[in-house]
């Protein structure tokens, strides 16, 4: 594919983030000469996906192809850079191509264009907001729309007599976009070339002929060769599915295939035309053809704006999606229902097929003969009295595929209710596309009335069944689904006869509001709330304004671009695998379990080592130091040898000169297993099988049996809280390099920790001093957490593999691989037993809190410890009583995450005082929260202060109290859509371990600093020359960071937990100070010199130009057995207001406002802070509302990538999103009076929850059910959906005992 290529012509700004078209990472732009039109298109499209024979006589364009800071930099790069829209920029390069592509097509886009063109570039680190401004920028027209207007960003302050009005970013500064300066499509390519391309690879041919005889001919001769066109099917099978295709025909040049001819009846569409070419046709004819004749185009345009990404539909082909025959495939079951039919082609002749029940016929299977090819689709107009509809309803908003899908056509006799005809196909009921023909039967012949449709319902219910164990599980969700879809065609065709001259009755009245809702809705999608950018607000975060006597070059306090941004958004940013290849290098692929728990019987490698490149097999044997790494008392095997406890654990590694050489090697290796019994993966498996790490930690404050005795009310509930992925955008990398003598190694990796690597991973597994290692990172595509234990094991098997060989070694995880063997977030089991007085006082809480740890102990009881140490969140609770547990199943080790068992934490305190506040159907969360002098359950002091400020400036800015009404009337006047608020506060603790740096002052004046933090996106750096300008009151122009190194900087604490900048700031503060000290008595000798005079006469005067800063920290501890110490340094507060609109026949939600009110002290970076604020909320609003993993019964992921495993996209960032700053907020164990603010934000994310469960709450009261009710995250669109208890539901039975396709762990 034309990634690799890149690669190999080492244009490294293209980046490769999942490989299967679903992250955008490798977005380039592909240009063509069209010979028909004589114009040349632009498009993007997805670079791990596009083979490189497909482009002959095309143009690629890369980021590096746009600008580049050694000449010019292209107005997308430097906006996007500028609004802060680049925190790790391992998305960025995709981000930029998307929006290049489209202003190269469009110069003064729509917001809804711009949202279009980001839909499918995820991003794990920004929240999307700022990367949605810089683009905004581009958007000329203010589009005003309700009372959202598209304007630049203004700041709001609250307080007055500033003396400068900070923004995020100057906007009136940027480069102008001139569409003129843009590169011209190589005139060479525009020649055609008549003759049949032949390519030949190491197993592979590809054949392009240019004509369909010539096509023809090879399909009647090869059968078996697929045609390939957009290769996003046949692409991600040859990838995952490791499918080999001898032979590939392309049909891109033969012009048949892409015609387009309009007739009496409809038009015919070329079945090589692309999604996005189908949509632009069918857009352009719907305004020129009368609106009765249109139904079905506009279900068609409805359905392809939900399909995919825009580079999935500017290079997947109609025919392509059709004969693929997708289960799930959002097209054919329109294209059926609309009577379309496809012609079809081969030696034997030409014919129509029409596009029916009888045309699919299995997965993946349509009745077509192999040697048929598709010519062209045609698609009918609409008759009078005639409509289509097509509904659906995903996981995501947008690029996800459904879970169910519908095309839905009835035809009326003419000026009657009386159904002529009527077709309904699903996808995602089976293993195709499939027609309820005995639910249209049903309705065939009859009034469309309320009778008739009831009798569907039921018909249909019966029609559609699904084994409880179906394939891609949901199945009480889908089964309703049906029903719900069914209603909402309904709904719409009530709405519609309305029109016809005949009289109808009245609408039922509950179902009125819906309607009026489908009027309204300008993009009637799958959830009829308007996902559109037009109605996203502008965030106005508070900022902090500077001391009025600040220096206007000190930088601190003030709003600075990441330091890296400007070379992450030209892609010349430097990850671990865009280092050079070096001579003889090798690549390292492991071969991992396939088995949860069993015995190894045999290891077989020979078959791999025969195979070409393939180089050694790396084993435990291989280990010349220390093959487990000790944990909390536990081992963990770096290679297993002789058991295995977990799919996905690593068993060997196999090393060869390529990529694809090792990949092929590690499918050769055979390994047997003898399996043994009861494997365990739930936590209640673990529970009943009292399967713990130890210790298991209890913790008890005041009496709570006896204060159980004296509450008005006692209430037990439960959450559970799902795993999550870190989902890093750049995948576990390393580079371990063999200097070649006196065993020395060079270490280059993405790691949060580069002691641990140095001394405990790679100098401990090969036996030797620590001195020999020298560990580089130059920054992180993202961590989360996830890149300090998990690296280590991998950085120590790569070192082993170098040691053996001695030759640098290269492992770079692919994400299906680094979802598998890498864990993720604890799931937690949280239990609750609360007794609470009738006025709302909280009086005692009994907890009991499981996580599943997995098959290695990893950080798991410290995170258990974290959980017990957050059991009050903000609640003052006389008598609590707290019990976790880690619990070890035959699962792959969970690990760190952001906010480290925090978020899981906090999540059943507030689920509890919800419950409460359910219970007794009034707010109770303020009425428990500390307040005056407090002190914590383990005895730290505090005042709640700015906790309560933070309440209180949070209410008022969201204007709660008027919204919780308006929600509540709105509530009341709607039946199927409800509205959701909540307000949730947080108090999560810092604590600051020490740190370390090295400044250096060149004789040029140019200072470098080095200090024990690593860079992952959250602008460490930035902030840290932020530090060093104020010092050495210095420009940041004069001061670099090159990379976090052990050489420089030893014995180095993670990058984790918050304190980074805490820590390392302090230690950079002071090795500064030195150093401005030591220039004292030359600056005063020569006040008025220049920093460049004074540093030379330093030179001249034998002064020592490098000094090392250190910073001690606070000494924390925590006693466990007398319940008191002082864990933490500082609590960071928080208030969040969350708004959402929930479909409750799908379960789809709108976040449709938030705003955040943070206490993080004096910010040193603002506009670096909100970015974090922002990044973490959307993070958390993906673990508690979208972010689903699934493991098999047998214990095997999956989800492991982005088709199966939804993180946020821009379709999910709160359609008003406003963050605020608290003002003057000090903290004293901190650096310039910052606070820590990576983490803590991640559970603000938890509002998005509880204002969901708020509108399932008015959902079940319309069901006549009241009280609390259990709600597990992520609150998908399932478990939303099925907790309304909506009539539909009610009508799906609930099956009785089977095994589940996937398990709750
Ligand atoms: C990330 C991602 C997200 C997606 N999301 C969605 C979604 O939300 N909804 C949805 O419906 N689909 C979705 N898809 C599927 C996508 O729409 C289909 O893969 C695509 O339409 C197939 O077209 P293609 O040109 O890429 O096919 P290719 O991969 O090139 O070919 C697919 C198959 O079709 C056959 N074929 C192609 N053209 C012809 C022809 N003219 N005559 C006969 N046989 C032919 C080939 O022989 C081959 O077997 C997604 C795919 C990806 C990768
Ligand atoms: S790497 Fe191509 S889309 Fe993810
Ligand atoms: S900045 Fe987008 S993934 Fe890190």
């Amino acid at each position: 594919v034309l990634f690799l290529t890149l690669i190999s012509v080492r244009l490294t700004g293209t980046k490769s983030g999942c490989g299967g078209g679903g992250c955008g990472a490798c977005t380039v732009m592909v240009s063509r000469y069209q010979p028909a039109t004589k114009t040349i298109v632009h498009y993007s499209a997805n670079a791990c996906l596009l083979p490189v024979c497909q482009l002959y006589g095309a143009a690629i364009t890369t980021v590096e192809g746009i600008g580049s800071s050694k000449t010019r930099i292209h107005p997308v790069q430097e906006r996007i850079a500028k609004a802060h829209g680049s925190q790790c920029g391992f998305c960025t390069p995709g981000m930029v191509m998307s929006m290049y592509a489209l202003l190269r097509n469009k110069p003064k886009p729509t917001m809804d264009d711009i949202t279009q063109a980001l839909g499918g570039n995820l991003c794990r680190c920004t929240g999307y907001r700022p990367i949605v401004d810089g683009c905004r920028t581009f958007c000329q027209v203010r589009v005003s729309l309700c009372c959202f207007i598209i304007q630049p960003l203004k700041i709001h302050f609250l307080q007055p007599n500033l003396q400068e009005k900070p923004r995020l970013f100057d906007q009136e500064k940027f480069l102008p976009l001139d569409p003129t300066q843009e590169l011209i499509f190589p005139p060479e390519l525009i020649a055609a070339n008549p003759q049949i391309l032949t390519f030949h690879g190491e197993r592979m041919t590809w054949v392009s002929p240019t004509s369909l005889e010539e096509l023809v001919q090879f399909r009647a001769k090869n059968s078996k060769a697929p045609l390939v066109m957009g290769n996003t099917n046949i692409g991600p099978d040859i990838k995952f599915k490791g499918i080999l295709h001898p032979l590939i025909i392309s049909p891109m040049r033969v012009k048949e295939l892409f015609e387009v001819s309009e007739g009496a009846d409809g038009v015919w569409v070329g079945a090589g035309s692309s999604l996005s070419e189908l949509q632009s046709l069918l857009e352009k004819m719907v305004p020129q053809l009368p609106e009765e004749k249109t139904e079905l185009f506009r279900a068609l345009i409805q359905q392809l704006r939900n399909l995919g990404s825009l580079q999935i539909r500017n290079v997947a082909s109609l025919g392509g999606n059709i004969v693929s025959a997708y289960p799930n495939s959002d097209l054919n079951p329109v294209l059926a229902a609309g009577n379309c039919k496809v012609k079809v082609i081969s030696t034997g002749g030409s014919r129509e097929v029409p596009l029916n029940q009888d045309f699919f016929v299995g997965f993946g299977k349509t009745i077509l003969k192999p040697e048929d090819v598709v010519v062209s689709v045609f698609i009918p107009f609409t008759r009078k009295g005639e409509y289509v509809r097509a509904l659906r309803q995903a996981p995501r908003k947008e690029v996800s595929f459904a879970t169910v899908t519908t095309g839905m056509r009835v035809l009326f006799s003419e000026g009657s209710r009386v159904v002529q005809e009527v077709s309904l196909y699903f996808g995602g009921m089976g293993p195709t596309t499939i027609n309820a023909t005995k639910t249209c039967k049903a309705i065939t012949g009859r009034l469309w009335d309320e009778e008739t449709l009831n009798q569907a319902y039921d018909a249909l219910l019966e029609e559609l069944d699904l084994p409880p164990s179906a394939p891609g599980g949901k199945v009480e969700f889908r089964r309703s689904l049906t029903l719900s879809l069914l209603f909402k065609f309904n709904l719409e065709v009530l709405q519609k006869l309305k029109e016809l001259p005949e009289k109808l009755q009245p609408l039922p009245k509950e179902i009125q509001p819906s309607l009026q809702d489908f009027q309204v809705s300008t993009r009637p999608s799958v959830i009829h709330i308007t996902n559109t950018w037009q109605y996203f607000h502008n965030a106005s975060p508070l900022l902090q304004h500077v001391p009025k006597d600040q220096d206007s070059q000190d930088p601190v306090g003030r709003p600075m671009m990441h330091r890296s941004a400007i070379s992450q958004a030209t892609g010349e940013a430097v990850y671990c695998d865009d280092i050079p290849k070096t001579d003889g290098e090798l690549f390292m692929v492991l071969v991992t379990s396939s088995r949860a728990h069993a015995k190894i019987t045999s290891l077989d490698v020979s078959e791999a080592l025969k195979l070409p490149g393939v180089v050694d097999v790396i084993t435990a044997n291989d280990v010349p130091g220390k093959k487990a790494r000790p944990m909390f008392g536990y081992e963990q095997e770096l290679l297993a040898e002789n058991q295995v406890f977990c799919v996905g654990q690593t068993v060997c590694a196999v090393l060869a000169d390529t990529k694809t050489h090792a990949k092929r090697g590690a499918a050769a290796v055979k390994i047997t297993y003898e399996d043994l019994p009861d494997p365990i993966f739930t936590i209640e498996d673990a529970i009943e099988k009292s399967s713990y790490y130890e210790p298991r930690r209890m913790f008890a404050r005041g009496d709570v049996t006896e204060a159980f005795k004296t509450c008005d009310r006692v209430y037990e509930g439960q959450i559970r809280l799902g795993g999550q992925e870190h989902f890093y955008m750049e995948p576990q990398s390393m580079l371990v390099v063999p200097v070649g003598e006196e065993k020395e190694f060079k270490v280059y990796i993405s790691t949060q920790w580069p002691t641990l690597i140095q001394v405990h991973t790679v100098a401990e597994t090969l036996d030797i001093q620590s001195n020999r290692v020298t560990c580089h990172v130059k920054r992180l595509g993202g961590a989360f957490g996830g890149k300090v234990i998990v690296t280590s094991v991998l950085a120590s098997i790569t070192s082993v593999a170098a040691w053996k060989t001695n030759r640098a070694v290269r492992c770079v995880l692919e994400r299906g691989e680094d979802m598998l063997i890498t864990g993720g977030r604890h799931p937690v089991l949280g239990k609750y037993k609360v007794g609470f007085m009738n006025d709302g006082r909280i009086m005692a809480v009994d907890y009991y809190y499981y996580a599943n740890a997995g098959c290695f102990v990893d950080e798991s009881v410290l995170i258990s410890e974290k959980i017990l140490l957050h059991l009050d969140n903000v609640y003052n609770i006389p008598n609590m009583r707290g019990h976790s547990a880690a619990c070890r199943t035959n699962l792959p080790s969970n690990t760190a995450f952001r906010g480290f068992g925090v978020p899981q934490g906090l999540l059943v305190v507030e689920n509890m005082v919800n419950d409460v506040a359910m219970a007794l159907g009034r707010p109770v969360r303020e009425v428990n929260m500390y307040k005056g002098p407090s002190a914590t359950h383990y005895k730290f002091e505090f005042s709640p202060e700015n906790l309560h400020r933070c309440w209180e400036l949070c209410k008022l800015k969201s204007d709660y109290s008027a919204r919780r009404q308006a929600v509540d009337q709105f509530n009341q006047q709607n039946r199927w859509r409800k509205k959701g608020i909540a307000l949730i506060p947080i108090k999560v603790s810092v604590g600051v371990c020490q740190a370390g740096a090295l400044v250096h002052i060149y004789k040029d004046g140019s200072v470098l600093v080095t200090h024990g933090g690593t860079e992952m996106g959250q602008g460490i750096h930035t902030k840290m020359q932020q530090v060093a300008s104020r010092e050495l009151h210095i420009p940041t122009s004069k001061i670099f960071l090159s990379e976090t190194s052990t050489g420089t900087v030893p014995n180095t604490c993670p990058s984790a937990a918050s304190f980074g900048t805490d820590a390392n700031g302090m230690a950079v503060k002071e090795a500064c100070e030195i150093l401005y000290r030591r220039l004292e008595p030359i600056r005063l000798k020569d006040p008025k010199g220049s920093w460049e005079s004074w540093i030379k006469e330093a030179h001249l005067q034998k002064i020592s130009l490098s000094a090392t800063g250190f910073f001690r920290g606070e000494d924390l501890y925590y006693d466990w057995e007398k319940m008191e110490g002082h864990p933490y340094s500082y609590f960071t507060f928080g208030v969040c207001c969350s708004e959402v609109e929930l479909d409750c026949l799908t379960g789809d939600y709108r976040t449709l406002r938030t705003d955040i009110v943070m206490d993080i002290g004096r910010s040193i970076n603002p506009s670096v802070d909100i970015g974090q604020i922002e990044g973490a909320f959307t993070q958390g609003l993906g673990l508690y509302t979208l972010e689903e993993l699934k493991y098999s019964p047998t214990g095997i992921l999956y989800s492991r990538g982005p088709s199966q495993y939804k993180i946020p996209g821009v379709c999910d960032v709160p359609l008003k999103f406003n963050v605020y700053l608290l003002p003057d907020s000090y903290n004293p164990h901190a650096i310039y009076s910052s606070k820590g603010i990576g983490e803590p934000t991640l559970f603000l994310g938890s509002s998005v929850f509880f204002a969901i469960k708020d509108a399932v709450t008015a959902a079940r009261s319309d069901s006549g059910l009241s009280g609390p009710f259990f709600l597990d995250t992520p609150a998908t669109p399932e478990r939303a959906c099925l907790a309304c208890a909506s009539p539909f539901i009610k009508k799906v039975d609930k099956p009785g005992s089977f095994k589940p396709w996937a398990l709750d762990i």
